[in-house]
């Protein structure tokens, strides 16, 4: 194989350009799609899921883009592998690796995805960590261009994401300003973007031209949004904090009518899902019209595809057409 082996763990690790041509690539396939004409590009291919927590659009997605493609897929759900206990994580890599010819890997630590990259000798893509989760952003992209307001380019779109710093919000932060988009975090002290990723956003920036604000006012901030984008306000493992999260985030930051009725008529509203209906965001704006949320979640198939193209078919000993 005389590809160089590339992961795929941080949109960081990518230039605007590579990250615009897979995003090029995403929409060829999912246009192929449409006419049931998917290319058996992976023909012959295996992909090993590892999932350390559960997931539906990620395993779906993974799995069913994977049968596009002509290629199969191998879930390995949370405790069916030796993964770190009974076997150190590399050794795990390595041995999954002379089986399949790539890895997608959901883990808890994001350090447990850095060993099974720096270990496997076929792509790992990360499917989510407790830092970020950057097949997610890549659907997310591809989703505002296709739902842009007409005659507005990419650098002029403005994303406000209201609530917690999560693992979505950080690849977002990264991914907006790596593309010269307006970012914006809107959220109560306590639960905004670290200093860390502001950081690295702001280094972004300073290449791309866009730009990132962070505040506790949400009302300004949704005042010329594009997008208006909610995830989770407490995550598995975050129990303990429900009351005093929901007292930060309740009732100011909560995606509902009266907040869009701030925003201009034409922003959409987007969610990474799984969503609390009630509590981050209302009934009424999940299934209004301005709500993208199913054309996003149906995406991540679209964007799945274009990632294991891009990252598996160079490597392929007899690549398909
Ligand atoms: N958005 C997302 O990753 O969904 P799942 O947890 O269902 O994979």
């Amino acid at each position: 194989m005389s590809e160089p082996l590339r992961h795929f763990i941080d949109t960081q690790d990518f230039s605007r350009e590579e990250l615009l041509r897979i995003i090029d690539l995403i929409g060829l396939l999912k246009e192929a799609d449409k006419d049931g004409a998917c290319p058996k590009l992976l023909t012959g291919a295996s992909l090993g899921m590892i999932f350390e927590e559960p997931s539906t659009r990620t395993r779906v997605s993974f799995e069913v883009a994977m049968t596009k493609l002509g290629g199969h897929a191998l879930y390995l759900k949370p405790g069916e592998i030796h993964l770190g206990a009974r076997e150190s994580t590399g050794d795990t890599a390595q041995v999954i690796s002379r089986m399949v010819d790539v890895i997608e890997a959901r883990t808890l630590k994001h350090q447990t995805v850095l060993d099974l990259a720096a270990h496997a000798t076929v792509p790992v893509i990360n499917g989510l960590t407790d830092y970020n989760h950057p097949t997610q952003v890549m659907c997310d992209l591809f989703t505002m261009i296709e739902h842009a307001p007409p005659g507005k380019t990419l650098a002029e779109l403005k994303i406000v994401f209201v609530g917690d710093a999560t693992n979505v919000c950080s690849s977002l932060i990264m991914m907006c300003t790596r593309m010269g988009m307006h970012f914006t975090h809107a959220a109560p002290r306590r639960y905004q973007a670290p200093d860390a990723w502001q950081a690295i956003a702001r280094a972004n920036i300073a290449q791309s031209g866009g730009a990132l604000t962070v505040t506790d006012d949400v009302v300004s901030a949704v005042r010329d949004a594009d997008f208006i984008y909610t995830d989770l306000w407490w995550w598995i493992g975050q129990e303990n904090e429900i009351p005093d999260r929901k007292a930060a985030f309740m009732p100011g930051y909560q995606i509902n009518d009266a907040l869009l009725a701030r925003a201009p008529s034409h922003a959409k509203f987007m969610h990474c899902l799984p969503a609390s209906r009630g509590v981050e965001v209302t009934d009424a704006v999940m299934d209004g019209p301005r709500s993208i949320i199913f054309d996003q979640a149906e995406n991540r198939l679209h964007a799945e595809k274009g990632l294991l193209v891009h990252f598996v078919h160079p490597r392929l000993k007899t690549p398909s057409p």
